[in-house]
Formats: structure tokens, C-alpha cells, sequence
């Protein structure tokens, strides 16, 4: 069977670890780092998947002249969305603050000055946009996503950004408490990759 070669356009080293393993699957999967550096794509879109589109169009673009032909591009945006905080942070989520702890701190803020203590209140979701390009064209774009609740402090160390603040009902602990392949069975990036693995399967793999 002959696989595509996709680049991830990421520089967020946890999307990496969870994506690589399943798209090796059914690509060969190459890195940013593969590549000479090039500038990261101002985020700018309403949505996720405007600024996914918009991530793998730049990328696409910017590492053209080194892509072996006919390879791909997938570019994701991601995000939590609170519901009694109208979704905030959304489309802002990497932005509301320089580092991880002090982005989960405002949230915890904002929940706290709402008097949102309650599980139901603090319902939320993490959503995952992916655009999949190759030359100028979008070849598939598609979203997934996972819902939970904001606990009231941090607890574990696994994952990245908001995972430690990401309660999983159904497994009864935050992401941040869980491994890579309990993650991965249930997240909203997981979900959004199994659909960009089908489309590969059926449209770019030879048998
Ligand atoms: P992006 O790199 O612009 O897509 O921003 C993603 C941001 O959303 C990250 O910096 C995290 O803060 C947050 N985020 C997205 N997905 C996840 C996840 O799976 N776990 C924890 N935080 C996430």
C-alpha cells in the first residue's frame, strides 16, 4: 500500500504526541522540524475551523518549495469552550495568557467571579478543527469534540494546556490524570483524526 506523506503543521509538542501515532497509521507523517523554519500563521479566523483552513492554506504555502510532491498539510485549531462563560476562551484559548498555568488560573478566575460552583455550571468542551491541504485546495475539513466539566483546581500532570482542569465524567478524572491511550480513545482531537484517517484511507492510499 502506498502512503501519503502528510506534514503537521504544529509547534504544540502534545497535539504532536497525540496525533503522530494514529495518522503513522496510514501516512508517512513528517514535522515542522523537518523542514527549514518558517514563520508561525497569525490566528485571526471567528471559528476553529476558519483558523484551521487558514493554518494549512499558510503552511502549505510557506513550506512549498521543500514538500516532496503530492504530499499533504493537516493544520488543526483547538479550544475549550465554557458554556456559562458564552465559550470562552474558544477560538482565544493559546492566547488569554503567555503560559499554560496562568491561562488555567484565569478560567478558574472567571468561574469563580460568575459563581459557577456547581458541575452543572461548569459544563464544557473541548473542540478540534482539522483542514487537510494539499497545493492550494482544501481536501477535507472536519471537527470533533469531547464534553466535560471544569473541576475546581487542577489535578494531574498528563496531557498539556487545560487537560488538568478537563473532568471526564465518564472516567471520573481530568484529562491531566490520564494516559496517552485513554485520552486518545475519547478526545475531541482523536475524533476529528479518525475522520481525517478515513478520508485517507479511502481517497489517497493505492493499494
Ligand atoms: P491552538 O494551538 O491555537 O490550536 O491552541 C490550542 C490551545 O487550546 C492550546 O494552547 C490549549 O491551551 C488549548 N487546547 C486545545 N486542545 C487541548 C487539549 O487537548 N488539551 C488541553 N488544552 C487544549
Amino acid at each position: 500500500m502506498s502512503r501519503p506523506v502528510i506534514v503537521f503543521g504544529t509547534r504544540n509538542p502534545g497535539k504532536l504526541r497525540e496525533v503522530a501515532a494514529g495518522l503513522g497509521e496510514v501516512a508517512r507523517v513528517q514535522g515542522l522540524d523537518d523542514f527549514p523554519p518558517v514563520p508561525e500563521p497569525v490566528e485571526s479566523g471567528a471559528s476553529f475551523a476558519e483558523n484551521a483552513r487558514a493554518k494549512a492554506l499558510a503552511y502549505a504555502k510557506l513550506l512549498a518549495p521543500h514538500l516532496e510532491k503530492d504530499a499533504l498539510v493537516l493544520a488543526e485549531d483547538a479550544g475549550l469552550e465554557i458554556y456559562a462563560l458564552d465559550g470562552y476562551p474558544g477560538v482565544r484559548s493559546s492566547r488569554i495568557a503567555d503560559d499554560d498555568e496562568v491561562r488555567r488560573r484565569l478560567v478558574l478566575a472567571k468561574l469563580h467571579a460568575g459563581g459557577y460552583s456547581d458541575e452543572d455550571s461548569r459544563r464544557a468542551r473541548f473542540v478540534s478543527a482539522m483542514a487537510l491541504v494539499t497545493g492550494g485546495e482544501v481536501l477535507a475539513q472536519v471537527e470533533g469534540e469531547v464534553e466535560g466539566v471544569i473541576a475546581p483546581q487542577p489535578r494531574g500532570t498528563g496531557g498539556f494546556g487545560y487537560d488538568p482542569l478537563f473532568f471526564y465524567p465518564p472516567y471520573g478524572k481530568t484529562f491531566g490524570e490520564c494516559s496517552l491511550a485513554e485520552k486518545r480513545a475519547v478526545s475531541h482531537r482523536a475524533m476529528a483524526l479518525t475522520v481525517i484517517m478515513d478520508f485517507i484511507r479511502k481517497n489517497l492510499t493505492e493499494e
